[in-house]
């Protein structure tokens, strides 16, 4: 069995420590982005990761599908691992799946640096948390658009990340639900102000472009599928969603 194959510093449970790699990235008004690879060409997958790269991108979203959870199926423990040598960024694993407890695990090997677990998705959320912080990645929850923020909320010193989901989960290209911002603002009176590394981050993950960026400012990183790797120029793209 091989260790993560990054080298994650242990993190304590109010989150990272300052100067951490998970939380270094631009300014505090800016925004880190997060291309998410559903997005790009999954025959070239490392061609991909690595264009957006060099483009600028701070993560590499990778967004796990099991046709359960969510009607759609995309890419496994796998492909985080075959990714893995292919680029610096750290890789930034969505899980829409059933019972993640059972491949937690997995990923932790493959070399996630984040894994983010639905709170709809598991009755063992703690037990999530725990081993993904005992792996040495970063601690990741989110909810669907319909799912009450309470239930976010009462965790929130568990985790690193609160990923708001501004679509439904399940596929790209859908249209930004503008009906989830107060979710953003709600979160930010709780955790405090943008910016500070020692904090949970604000994540936004669905429709998120130039049109509809200015409605998550608040928000310390950016997940964008179609507005990167749909763009003929994707550095261009991510220093504008960036702020
Ligand atoms: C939706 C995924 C998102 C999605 C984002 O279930 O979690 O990461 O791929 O894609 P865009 O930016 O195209 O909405
Ligand atoms: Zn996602």
């Amino acid at each position: 069995m091989t260790a993560p194959a990054q080298t994650s510093t242990q993190q304590s449970g109010q989150g990272g420590q300052q100067g951490h790699r998970f939380w270094s990235g631009p300014k505090a008004s800016e925004s880190l982005i997060a291309p998410s690879i559903l997005s790009a060409d999954f025959a070239r997958l490392g061609e991909e990761v690595r264009a957006v790269e060099a483009a600028g991108a701070d993560w590499i979203h990778v967004d796990v599908m099991d046709g359960r959870f969510v009607p759609n199926l995309t890419i496994g423990a796998p492909v985080v691992k075959s990714l893995r040598p292919v680029t610096q960024l750290p890789l930034d694993c969505h899980l829409m799946i059933e019972e993640p407890e059972k491949l937690i695990p997995d990923f932790l090997r493959a070399g996630a640096d984040g894994i983010t677990v639905h709170v709809e998705s598991t009755r063992e959320l703690t037990r999530c948390f725990e081993m993904i912080r005992q792996g040495g990645a970063r601690v990741g929850v989110t909810l669907r658009p319909r799912t009450d923020l309470q239930h976010v909320l009462k965790v929130l010193e568990h985790v690193d990340l609160v990923l708001v989901m501004t679509v439904e989960p399940g596929f790209g290209g859908q249209s930004f639900m503008a009906d989830q911002v107060a979710k953003i603002a709600e979160l930010r009176r709780r955790i405090g102000p943008k910016g500070r590394g020692e904090q949970p981050l604000i994540q936004v993950d669905g429709g998120v472009n130039l049109q509809t960026v200015h409605a998550v400012r608040e928000a310390d990183c950016l997940v964008a599928g179609t507005a990167v790797f749909g763009a003929t120029d994707r550095a261009a793209a991510i220093r504008a969603l960036r702020g």
